[in-house]
């Protein structure tokens, strides 16, 4: 019997980070070096897909099994495909088995403005539609609709994997806990209207009802929790996120002093001037970034 280890990953944004096959080696090197044997992308691993499916072959290249499943950020490059893209790691609606108790089960996900402080829908979609990147998105119906769709395929993935009485990890990209969405006050109330694009409260009511749902990871927020246990299942969110908004970068600013007082408005600007500086930096510390944004979880296999 030995021991293996689930590594679950979400917002890695290959592209909009520009990370390279430098930082995907450092991404490789943690993993081995927390022996991980199974890393899940849970979505927004990159914009194009193409992206994504050679961040797949990197990572497999170094001997982890490697699944994944779509956030936001893919969605408009696979158009039609979204649900059911034809490659061989792609997890979406469907489990593989860690051992014979224990299961991995990814689904993409979706919103249908639960979260929103706004409650007609109407409205929603078209703050969606004005200024959130998933206008770009096409799909055969609205919000609600798709995820009401989804969470039907759902239940019958969990209640076939109840039956056979396994133990469950679940991986999406979307939040399904109201415990990981951040309202704001004013002046910046505005944020509580993409609230809405965030998840759904009707995601989370159902994995209320399983009593053998282990694990509960997502991403999509760009802002890490601590984990969380509601109804006995673990809840854990903790994106890799933007360059901006990693810990290493704020650190980079304060030690350098190149700003006096912490502000996320003029952060790119900084870190635009000061580019050969911090680019020598994040190759020194993302190896710290990317174990922040990993959940780990052991299981044994006979392997
Ligand atoms: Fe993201
Ligand atoms: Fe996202």
């Amino acid at each position: 019997m030995t021991t293996s280890r689930l590594a679950i990953l979400s917002d890695l944004h290959m592209d909009i980070n520009q990370l390279d096959e430098v930082d995907l080696t450092v991404l490789a090197d943690v993993l081995q070096e927390s022996g991980v044997t199974h890393l899940h992308l849970a979505g927004d691993t990159a914009n194009k897909v193409q992206k994504v499916l050679q961040t797949v072959a990197f990572i497999e290249q170094n001997g982890i099994t490697v699944t994944f499943n779509f956030g936001n950020h893919e969605m408009p490059d696979v158009a039609g495909q979204i649900e059911d893209y034809p490659d061989r790691h792609f997890l979406n609606l469907d489990y593989q088995n860690l051992n014979d108790k224990l299961v991995l089960l990814a689904f993409n996900g979706w919103y249908d403005y639960s979260f929103s402080v706004e409650k007609d829908p109407v409205k929603n979609s078209a703050t969606k539609n004005l200024y959130w990147y998933d206008r770009f998105i096409r799909r055969e119906a609205d919000d609600p609709t798709l995820n009401r769709e989804i969470l039907r395929k759902l239940k019958l993935v969990l209640d076939d994997l109840a039956q056979q009485q396994k133990e469950v990890i679940i991986a999406t990209h979307f939040v399904p806990k109201k415990e990981f969405i951040v309202y704001q006050q004013k002046p910046y109330e505005l944020w509580n209207s993409f609230n809405g694009f965030l998840g759904s409260e009707a995601t989370g009511e159902l994995f209320d009802q399983y009593s053998n749902l282990e694990l509960v990871v997502f991403g999509h927020t760009h802002r890490r929790f601590p984990q969380q246990e509601i109804n006995g299942t673990l809840y854990s969110c903790q994106p890799f996120g933007y360059y901006f908004e990693w810990q290493i970068t704020r650190q980079f600013v304060m030690k350098n002093n190149l700003m006096p007082e912490f502000n996320p408005m003029k952060l790119r600007k900084i870190l635009k001037d000061n580019q050969t500086e911090f680019t020598r930096y994040r190759r020194l510390h993302l190896k710290e970034e990317f174990r922040r944004a990993l959940t780990l979880w052991d299981y044994p296999t006979n392997k």
